[in-house]
């Protein structure tokens, strides 16, 4: 059975309060919901994504009352950090509480927070007695959707309901952050700018993990990874070097003039939001070619820039 797309909030609530899994729009990236109080819930979501269950799930409410109810919500910097930019595109690891089970942090102490700022979302989760457990809506390993049309696509058959709130504004998963004796500590790259939380914070420390097997989870190195063969660098140098047909992803250079099958332009001006809100999209796209490789054009490393870089390499690893 295909998966009910709707736009009515009560309808997806229903769903939730009976176990079942829904799809949800953030300004991130679609979410895979499901009540984070049930484990039973809960673990359709791993199984749905065919997850592994060492990779914790982020607890998304709207209410920033509720995290102190989840989590130790004490250390300054996460408290200016919230009011700053929550709701928006920024996850908090805090020392977790009781109330939140080890399936939803695989047993970790601690716990990934939320508030995300989607009009629809916001909405659902007040409607629902009970925050929600959400990774992002893709089989495991592959490019996060950033539609509820990526979501049917992959998903359609496995979950209930598809909660339609549009194409994801952001368009990269939210930025991770830790605190390290209350110092921040970026976990993952994201649709927050690092510029953006240091001024706030000050200086924060960069531990991106990039192990194959992490301790850290989630951080996998080869992720959000289709199935073409993508090689990152400069177009014209890769395509004069090797053989077979090729796809380009570029940021805003056209190269039109290499021979590739397909060019996708991230930002014809350039603009590192639009690229951002373009990536995924992007992947999905050149993944549909039939080309021998993808040669994807890295992009300025500042702003956004560092999640995007890091989101195409991540697509390359092998
Ligand atoms: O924007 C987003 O964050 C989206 C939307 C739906 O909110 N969610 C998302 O979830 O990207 P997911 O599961 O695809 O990625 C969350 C990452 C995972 O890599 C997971 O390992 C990591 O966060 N994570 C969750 N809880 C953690 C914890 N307690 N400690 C370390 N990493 C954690
Ligand atoms: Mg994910």
């Amino acid at each position: 059975m295909k998966a009910e797309i709707t736009k009515d909030v009560r309808r997806a609530a229903d769903y939730l309060k009976r176990g079942e899994l829904v799809a949800i729009p953030t300004e991130t990236v679609y979410g895979l919901a499901a009540n984070a109080f049930d484990d039973e819930a809960v673990q359709k979501i791993f199984a749905a994504k065919e997850r592994p269950s060492y990779d914790p799930l982020i607890v998304h409410t709207h209410d920033p009352s509720n995290i102190s109810k989840f989590a130790v919500f004490e250390n300054k910097n996460a408290r200016q950090l919230a009011a700053a930019y929550w709701p928006g595109p920024l996850t908090f690891v805090l020392p977790k509480k009781e109330l939140i089970s080890d399936l939803v942090t695989a047993g970790l102490s601690t716990v990934g927070i939320r508030i995300p700022n989607h009009p629809l979302t916001l909405a659902l989760l007040e409607e629902v007695p009970f925050p929600i457990a959400a990774p992002s809506a893709n089989p495991f390993g592959y490019v996060s959707p950033t539609t509820a049309e990526h979501v049917l696509h992959q998903l359609g058959d496995r979950i209930a309901c598809i909660l339609d709130g549009g194409p994801c504004a952001v368009g990269l998963e939210s930025t991770i952050v830790g605190f390290n004796n209350g110092h921040g500590v970026i976990y993952r790259y994201g649709g927050l700018e690092v510029e953006q939380i240091e001024s706030v914070i000050g200086p924060v420390e960069i531990s991106i993990n990039v192990s194959a097997n992490p301790l850290a989870p989630g951080m996998m190195k080869r992720h959000y990874s289709p199935a073409n063969d993508i090689v990152v660098g400069d177009p014209a140098a890769i395509s004069k070097a090797r053989k077979g047909t090729f796809a380009v992803l570029s940021f805003s250079e056209k190269y039109q003039e290499l021979g590739a099958s397909e060019v996708f332009t991230l930002s014809q001006k350039g603009d590192l939001q639009e690229a951002a809100h373009r990536l995924f999209l992007g992947l999905r796209y050149l993944d549909s070619l039939q080309v021998d490789y993808i040669i994807a054009e890295l992009v300025p490393s500042k702003g956004l820039g560092h999640a995007i870089n890091d989101r195409i390499r991540r697509a390359a690893a092998h």
